[in-house]
């Protein structure tokens, strides 16, 4: 059986390092408000590392630890709600700037916080379907150009980054065992970013800004809930159980959702991977840069059950199960 394995993993983030205390001298906030009600010390902000430039840099890491020539890619799609350009794609601008070769396919996919796992899960099916032998997945989003830095209920919370993974066709038991993705349109005004002045047409709204909102409580009640179950319908769809789980590798939006989520499942703390804390919530580069930080460190090993789940705007979700 083919199967879509995870060759090699990369990430990127922006040099500039904002903390909660360089927020606390911009507005009223606090270094306690802040870490207290997130987990989240400090933030990267883009300044001249745009989109493009993060997802090529994260996916060149990938490449490199994959060992793989740009030259051996057929599929790149980047998950991302902050693209270089409205078109063309962030991915066609990673294939030309990596020399991706031309005839392969790029696209990207829009499903905010879980941009990435949209992505793998659609990489996943074209390996699955013969369509692709080896494909490059890239998270990546620079939320810092989208959040009213005058809206402290918001901006505290994301940071910029990418990460990347090269995803292999391969006989055997390892690799992708089972992803899912879900969606909600219904509660789509919980969490958005109008990106424009215009009104909605499907509300009759008009947004008098571009910039992001969101319902903050029940965003968080929402994210608890879904993330439990998504986690464990994978797990189980996989033929395994919470407790096969060696490494849960969350969407890192705010310390207590993950904590929370973790209590839910009876995870032991040490099975779950954090590092909101250095870099906030990332939106679709999240769960990437939090696998390729994992992998760096050790924290995974080859038959490793590793299970990725996200919650993100729309509302989106989705879990992957992969043996490592
Ligand atoms: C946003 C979030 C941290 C707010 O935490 P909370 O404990 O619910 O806080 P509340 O919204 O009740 O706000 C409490 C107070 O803090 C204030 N406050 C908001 N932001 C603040 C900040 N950055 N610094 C200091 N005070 C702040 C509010 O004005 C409010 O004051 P009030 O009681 O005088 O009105 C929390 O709801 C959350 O994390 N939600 C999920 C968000 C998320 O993860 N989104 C992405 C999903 S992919």
């Amino acid at each position: 059986m083919v199967r879509s394995r995870i060759s090699g993993t990369g990430s990127f983030v922006p040099k500039m390092v904002v903390t909660n205390n360089d927020l606390d001298r911009m507005f009223d906030t606090s270094d306690g408000w802040i870490s207290s009600r997130t987990g989240i010390r400090e933030r990267r902000v883009s300044v001249s590392e745009t989109t493009a430039v993060m997802a090529a840099k994260a996916a060149r890491n990938a490449l490199k630890s994959a060992k793989v020539s740009p030259k051996e890619i057929d599929l790149v799609i980047v998950g991302t709600v902050t693209p270089e350009m409205t078109f063309p794609s962030t991915a066609c601008l990673v294939q030309s700037e990596l020399g991706i070769r031309s005839g392969s396919a790029a696209f990207d996919v829009s499903a905010a916080c879980s941009g990435f796992l949209y992505a793998i899960d659609a990489a996943d099916k074209y390996i699955r379907a013969g369509s692709a032998k080896k494909a490059l997945v890239i998270g990546v989003d620079r939320f810092s150009r989208i959040i009213d830095w005058n809206d402290r209920s918001t901006c505290v919370l994301f940071g910029d980054g990418a990460g990347a993974v090269v995803l292999t066709a391969e006989e055997g038991h390892r690799g992708i065992l089972l992803s899912d993705i879900h969606s909600d349109g219904r509660h789509w005004d919980m969490l958005f970013a109008p990106g424009s002045i215009q009104p909605c047409h499907f509300e009759e709204k008009a947004f008098n800004d571009y910039y992001v909102k969101m319902n903050g409580n029940e965003t968080f009640k929402l994210a608890v809930r879904t993330m439990g179950k998504a986690i464990t319908d994978a797990v189980g769809g996989a033929g395994l159980t919470t407790r096969d789980i060696a490494l849960l590798i969350p969407h890192q939006a705010n310390i207590r959702i993950i904590n929370a989520t973790q209590e839910r499942l009876k995870l032991p703390p040490e099975r779950v991977f954090t590092n909101i804390e250095k870099y906030g919530n990332t939106s679709a580069g999240s769960i990437p840069l939090a696998l390729d930080e994992a992998v760096r460190a050790g924290r995974v090993k080859d038959d490793d059950i590793v299970v990725l789940v996200s919650f993100g705007g729309g509302l989106t979700w989705g879990a992957a199960v992969i043996r490592w």
